[in-house]
């Protein structure tokens, strides 16, 4: 078997930033109540651009940090669940907007925990030699499928991208994974059908207060939020701990953990009860809020390129989601 390291990302927010205040504007909610509960203050939102869009932009920002061309790649994963279409996959269109010619592409499904998932995936094709450059990015635009008019998600989701190259190597890097899914707490955070086209000037105008006549008012995401914060706690903690026993460490052989960044108080909550310093979480849900697939991601690109990552740092990269699902990795850090 081939070892598998992390040797490039990338990430890529849309320019247009919408504050607590703003929010507060059309919906009945407030900048405390929203940094109280959650730790969030501000989120991107995406106008005219779609999921492989941003997904093609952090992924050109990954490929201009490695030393690699897009022709290099011959696997492509999307985890999303805001895909441009249901078909061709969010991948196919990456591919083509990348010129990643020799790409196998595909997407997969599985909220928040996507991209651990799609790392899990392209691990194993590079393993077992079925390939050898793979780009695994989680993109989302979750602002299209948010109703607007629901204080109870809308205040806690954004939109970005971010990405990973993966290739194989000498030395390892990606250590080990654990992940799970439970389709018995499906219910507790879901989405009907997604609407696929992006937000565009019509958001602004709902901004300036036109809502009651708004085109997001039948969109569709729901969530039964404290079901989620508690099966999001437990997931933590037992892939946590899963990934240091499997590996024969303590929390105290780890320089940084890089959370899935839903909510301030989650990671806090973990922290308390595995004793984990709060400097060893990794955190930028202030300025994105909960952007699915991407969160670790992204979170992973500004800790790589803020250059607080050192060469063999050990990393645990874990996420929680719709499905529901969760799963982490064990990375020695190899950039
Ligand atoms: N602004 C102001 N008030 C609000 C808002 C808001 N945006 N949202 C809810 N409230 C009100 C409620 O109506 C309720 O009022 P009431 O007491 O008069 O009935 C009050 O605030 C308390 O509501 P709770 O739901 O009890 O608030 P809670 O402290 O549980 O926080 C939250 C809610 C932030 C959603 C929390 O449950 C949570 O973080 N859950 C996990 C969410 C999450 O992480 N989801 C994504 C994970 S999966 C994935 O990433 C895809």
């Amino acid at each position: 078997m081939n070892e598998v390291e992390i040797i490039a990302t990338g990430s890529y927010v849309p320019d247009r930033i919408v504050t607590n205040k703003e929010l507060s504007e059309f919906v009945d909610t407030n900048d405390e109540w929203i940094r109280s509960r959650t730790g969030i203050s501000e989120r991107r939102v995406s106008l005219n651009e779609n999921t492989s869009d941003i997904a093609a932009k952090a992924a050109i920002n990954a490929l201009k940090s490695s030393n690699l061309s897009a022709e290099d790649i011959d696997l492509i994963i999307v985890a999303t669940v805001t895909p441009d279409c249901y078909t061709p996959s969010t991948a196919c269109i990456v591919q083509e907007k990348i010129g990643a010619s020799k790409a196998t592409c595909f997407d997969i499904s599985a909220a928040c925990s996507g991209f651990i998932f799609g790392l899990n995936i392209a691990s194993q094709f590079i393993k077992t030699g079925a390939a050898k450059n793979a780009l695994v990015i989680g993109a989302e635009t979750l602002s299209k499928i948010l109703n607007w008019n629901d204080r109870n998600t809308c205040v806690l989701f954004g939109d970005g991208a971010g990405a990973a190259i993966i290739t194989k190597s000498e030395k390892q890097g990606i250590v080990s994974f654990h992940t799970g899914s439970d389709g018995t707490g499906g219910k507790f955070l879901s989405c009907t059908a997604a609407p696929l086209k992006v937000n565009n000037e019509e958001f602004n105008k709902k901004l300036k207060g036109s809502c009651e006549n708004s085109i997001y008012e039948e969109l569709f995401l729901s969530m039964e939020g404290k079901e989620v914060f508690k099966f999001a706690v437990r997931a933590m903690n037992e892939t946590i701990k899963e990934l240091l026993k499997s590996n024969n460490l303590t929390i105290d052989d780890i320089n940084y953990v890089i959370p899935h960044q839903a909510n301030l108080r989650i990671i806090e909550h973990v922290g308390k009860k595995l004793n984990i310093d709060k400097d060893k979480f990794y955190i930028n849900l202030h300025k994105y809020g909960n952007t699915s697939a991407a969160s670790i991601a992204i979170a992973l690109d500004e800790a790589n390129k803020s250059n607080l990552l050192k060469k063999e740092d050990k990393l645990i990269l874990v996420g929680f989601g719709g499905g529901l699902t969760w799963g982490g990795t064990l990375i020695k850090w190899a950039i």
